[in-house]
């Protein structure tokens, strides 16, 4: 599997990443539910891309809570910023900041929530350093990292389609995206950045779709694998539909796409 990070451009294909949001939906409402925010609460998202959850935790305890999010990509933080103005929404602004460097004083926020962002980042540990350093004491976090390869389905699908007809360098992102899903990692990640106090949960999640198409349509909508469509001479474009089209196969039920996916649940207290 490829070490290269490959993700994909997050500032380039910003305005089309939320084609995902009701994909991972599910995942947004078990870190709230585990997060259990209440008003008069300061939160902070790390990785807040577009948005969401963050978002959908302002809307439901609006004027009552302060949210920041921060993402090292300008062009999410732009959007998110947008959905804050076009909704009037009060108590939540967004930020372009690395999470690993970043301008809050220690001790600053009572929660602490990241969906899908802790593997991409370039330094993990470091991001959690950072997470507990703002973090005041007893402070709760709920976090999301995908679990392992293999559970990984769709990336894990695109990744053998691709992983024949490119160099490494233009890999599928699935060693990055899953980085920390295998056994023992994120613990052994937590304490090293000085947790004890925490559980992991693996829990599984579904992608659904009406048809392979509508699910292919979204991946191509979405510039998601782009730097490996670009990658690919011309004349191999059209068979990677049908090749991963035949790993979907097994996951149609009544013509419905279906695919389980699992993540990692980590929950716990300063
Ligand atoms: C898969 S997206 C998830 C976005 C959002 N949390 C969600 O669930 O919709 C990952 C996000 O992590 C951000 N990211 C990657 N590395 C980062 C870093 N070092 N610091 C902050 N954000 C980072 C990316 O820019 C991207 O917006």
């Amino acid at each position: 599997m490829s070490a290269k990070d490959n993700q994909p451009d997050w500032d380039k294909i910003a305005e089309k990443f939320d084609i995902w949001l009701p994909q991972i939906a599910p995942v947004g409402e078990a870190l709230l539910e585990v997060l259990n925010a209440q008003p008069g609460d300061h939160i902070i998202d790390l990785g807040s891309g577009t948005g969401e959850p963050a978002l959908t935790l302002a809307r439901r305890i609006h004027g009552h809570i302060r949210i920041t999010g921060i993402d090292a990509a300008e062009g999410m933080v732009r959007v998110a910023q947008n959905k804050v103005a076009n909704e009037r929404l009060s108590g939540i602004s967004f930020k372009t900041m690395p999470a690993e460097n970043m301008d809050f004083d220690d001790n600053s926020f009572d929660r602490a929530l990241c969906r899908f962002g802790v593997m991409l980042f370039a330094d993990p540990l470091q991001g959690l350093k950072e997470m507990r350093r703002v973090l005041k004491p007893g402070g709760r976090f709920a976090l999301a990292v995908w679990s392992t390869a293999e559970t990984m389905r769709t990336l894990c699908w695109s990744y053998e389609v691709f992983k024949h007809r490119l160099e490494e360098d233009y890999h599928p992102p699935l060693a990055k995206v899953t980085s920390l899903g295998a056994p023992g990692m994120m613990e052994d990640l937590m304490r090293e950045a000085g947790f004890t106090r925490f559980t992991i949960e693996p829990r599984t999640f579904h992608y659904q779709f009406e048809s392979f198409d509508a699910y292919w349509d979204a991946v191509e909508a979405s510039d998601i694998l782009k730097m490996q469509y670009d990658a690919l001479p011309e004349n191999q474009r059209g068979s990677i539909r049908d090749e991963v089209g035949r790993f979907a196969r097994d996951f149609i039920h009544d013509g419905s796409l279906v695919i389980p996916h699992e993540y990692l649940l980590v929950a716990g207290n300063k």
